[in-house]
Parts: C-alpha cells; structure tokens; sequence
C-alpha cells in the first residue's frame, strides 16, 4: 500500500489537463455491453474503478482491448451474472445491471453494501426496471432481475436524497431496447448522464431530455457500434482548482469544460477568487483574502457532493466560520476527524460541518478513507505547514489519474512512497 507525503508551503501554479470523466466513463464502458458489435471509447482514465470495470466486462465474456485511453469493446455473447470478486470492489458495477438486462433480459449483481460515505441502497433502480415489466428477487446478497419482455413505462427516480445518477442510468440503459416509450421523471441532470444518453444515441438510441428531469425514451429494436470521448472529470478539475486557491498564484486547468464547474467557481469566486473561463481552460488567481462561505450540497446543477470534502479543506483557513451542509450523502464527513488532526476547527452537527478558520494548517500523517476524502487530505497537506503523510492511498488511485504528478507538475513537493 503506497503512501503520498505533501511537504506544504511550496506555492503551486501552471497549467494541468485534466482527464476523461470516471463517473462518465464508468456508465459508458458498461453500455457498450448493449450491442453485439464493436464500440470504441476514447479519453478513459486510467483508474482502478475503470480496471474494476474493465474485469466485470471481461468476465461477462466481452472481449476488451485497451491502448493508453482508447477502450474496445466487443460484447458478442455475454453472460449475465456479474463476478462477486470484482462487483465487491466497486459499488458503480451495479450499473451493468441496466444493459443486461435491457439486452438479455435477466442481469445478477451482488448488492452493493454501504461505504464510508454512507448507506448505497438501489431501491430506485428496482423500481424503474420493474415499472419497466422487470422481476426482482434479493438472495444471499445478490439481486436478480429478469424480465419475458420490456415495455416502455412512465417512472419516477425521486427519492429521500433527491434523485439517482447511477439509477437514471441504470433505468435510462435498460429502456434504450424496451418495447414502446419511457418517461423518466426526476431524472438526475448530471453532465454524466448528458455523455452516457449521448453515447446511446449514436448506438442508434432515441434518447431526447437527457440533462433536464424528464427524459423520453423511444425503445427500438436493437443497438450498433459507436465510436465515442468521455467528457472531461469536473470533479477532477474542481479539485485542481482548489489546489490553486489553498497553495497557489494561478493554476489553469485545461481541456476542461467550464460550463460543468459553474458551481464550484461560483463559491470560489464568492470565497475571494478570481475565476476566468475561456474555450476549454479555466484559471484560477487569488485576489485578496480567502472570505469564509455557507453552501449546501445539491444535485447538479447545484454544488457537488463530490466536491465537498475539498471545499472543507479550503474554508479551514478562510477568515471566520464557515458552514457546509451535505444533503446528498449526510454521512460524509470521514475527512473531518483527519483535518482536526491537522489542526482545523471542524464542528458537525448532524449533516453540516460548522468551520471555524484558523491561520495554518500543521502536517501530520492522516489515513484517507475514500475517495474524495483522500484528495481533501492532499490539498490540506499542500498548505499545512511542514509534512502531511496521506496513507491507503489506493482510494485516491480509483479516481485521481496520476494526482501526485499532476500536482507536482504544477510545483508542489508531493511523492508517493511505496510502503
Ligand atoms: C454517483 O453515485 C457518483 N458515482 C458519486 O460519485 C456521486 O457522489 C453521486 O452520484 C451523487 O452525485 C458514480 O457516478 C460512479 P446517487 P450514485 O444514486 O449514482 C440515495 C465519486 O466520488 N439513493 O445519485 O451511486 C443515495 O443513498 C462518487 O466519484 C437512494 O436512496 O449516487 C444518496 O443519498 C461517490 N436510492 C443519493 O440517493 C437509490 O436507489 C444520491 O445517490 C439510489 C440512491
């Protein structure tokens, strides 16, 4: 298990490109399993939840092929029981369940537990595929949905937190086939949900709605190869962009899309930053002090979930108390007990997190926990003063291509040690 050490109080700036969007490409490489012929997918990051992938595609008989970040894909026969030493790994491999079985009609996932994050219940994706015709049956931790035949249903995905990305995919995947139309109401508008009924379309889908909350699906008869590039990770660029305002001049991220991140720049414009979007590339300069902030997590196109935990690390040292309330996942605050370790005045009250700002920051070694919690640490750590030692850094590597380089690219003394 490798280790990240950040020596803080190195300044960072420059420009980094950022990668292919792993909550895109995840939905995507799992919908290609919705033809029999070749589909070609370009800008896959190399993660480990896309390697996780790649192995439950693999398993389900599609032949994969992978060069740098162009997958093939070829899923002539498949099987439909996803392997439970893989689907263990990764909660988003219950997203083939919607392909199969809108392709074979029958699909068998091991059911997702919890996770640090927070209890991951799929109710909603039960309910769209048997509002779809489709059986379900939970056994030894299994579920299994099957179906004689689909047929186009009105749904809706709105649930306790608000709506599903992964359920509107799911629904979305096993409709494309289905026989007739399918409403689905309180859809989840994600720009990833965008790319996956972009990628279906050119499959020869009839997608129309796809990033508002109504989406209308005309199911046809079958599906054919389509050649495809995963939009830019906004999560990814968000997370540089707070790099630049904890530790930087200017940081500039590139081959982005500024029209996904209009939340995350809003509140760090109203933190005190200068933010400018041009063609692809989104800079950051600080501009005076870092003000302190209240936001709420939302779904899209309100302020990400995924984002939150960095948003933490940056309001530690903003003048005054600030305040983020997590509506989508109430549990996620893993990273707060590892910034009070570092010296931060971190307060929660059920799902919200009172800040107290402090002046610095003090490295320590912290224990990262998933995903976006870990990469909170590493921003922490680029400010703190002296070294912050981030360990089980394998939860970074499921959705951060090469952040340590990255970062180091742009100035920061970051180094992975093997432990
Ligand atoms: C996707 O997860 C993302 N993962 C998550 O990113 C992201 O945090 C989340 O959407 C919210 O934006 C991928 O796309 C692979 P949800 P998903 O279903 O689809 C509840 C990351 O860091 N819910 O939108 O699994 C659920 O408990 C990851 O990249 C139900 O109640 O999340 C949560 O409270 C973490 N019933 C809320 O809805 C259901 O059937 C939103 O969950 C499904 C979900």
């Amino acid at each position: 298990m490798d280790k990240i050490v950040v020596h803080g109080g190195h300044p960072v700036s420059g420009a980094v490109r950022i990668s292919g969007s792993k909550n895109s490409a995840l939905p995507i490489l799992a919908a290609t399993l919705l033809t029999k012929e070749p589909c070609v997918i370009h800008r896959v990051p190399d993660l480990s939840d896309v390697h996780y992938m790649l192995q439950i595609l693999n398993r389900l008989g599609a032949d994969v092929e992978r060069a740098s970040g162009v997958v093939t894909v070829r899923a002539e026969m498949v099987e439909t029981i996803a392997p439970y030493d893989i689907v263990r790994k990764m909660r988003a491999s219950v997203c083939v369940l919607g392909p199969l079985l809108g392709r074979e009609k029958e699909a068998t996932v091991s059911l997702p537990g919890g996770c640090v994050i927070g209890d991951r219940p799929i109710d909603l994706h039960l309910k769209g595929f048997e509002a779809l015709g489709a059986a379900v049956r939970v056994h030894a931790g299994n579920v299994k949905v099957f179906a004689p035949e689909l047929k186009g249903a009105k749904i809706s995905l709105k649930g306790k937190f608000g709506t599903t990305v992964l359920g509107t995919d799911n629904v979305l995947m096993a409709s494309v086939l289905a026989d007739g139309v399918t409403v689905i109401e309180d859809a989840a508008c994600e720009p990833e949900v965008v790319d996956l009924a972009n990628f279906l379309n050119k499959m020869g889908a009839r997608i129309e709605g796809a990033g508002t909350s109504r989406i209308v699906v005309e199911g046809v008869k079958e599906l054919h190869s389509a050649e495809h590039e995963v939009i830019p990770d906004r999560i990814e660029a968000g997370t540089f962009l707070i790099a630049g305002a904890i530790a930087g001049r200017e940081v500039t991220v590139t081959r982005a899309r500024y029209d996904h991140l209009t939340a995350v720049t809003s509140a760090l414009e109203a933190c005190g930053f200068n933010i400018v979007g041009t063609n692809g590339a989104v800079t950051i300069r600080p501009n005076g002090s870092l003000h302190s902030l209240s936001l709420r997590t939302e779904p899209y196109p309100g302020f990400p979930t995924d984002m939150q935990a960095q948003m933490c690390a940056l309001l530690a040292t903003a003048k005054g108390d600030s305040m983020i309330t997590e509506n989508i996942f109430p549990q996620r605050f893993m990273h707060v007990s590892e910034l009070k370790r570092m010296g931060a005045a971190i307060e929660l009250d059920g799902a919200t997190a009172n800040i107290r700002g402090v002046n610095a920051l003090s490295g320590a070694p912290v224990m990262a926990s998933d995903l976006r919690a870990s990469a909170a640490l590493v921003l922490a750590g680029l400010q703190a003063e002296g070294q912050t030692e981030i360990n089980r850094v394998y939860h970074i590597d499921r959705g951060y291509e090469l952040i340590d380089e990255k970062l180091c690219s742009l100035g920061a003394q970051i180094e992975r040690v093997k432990v």
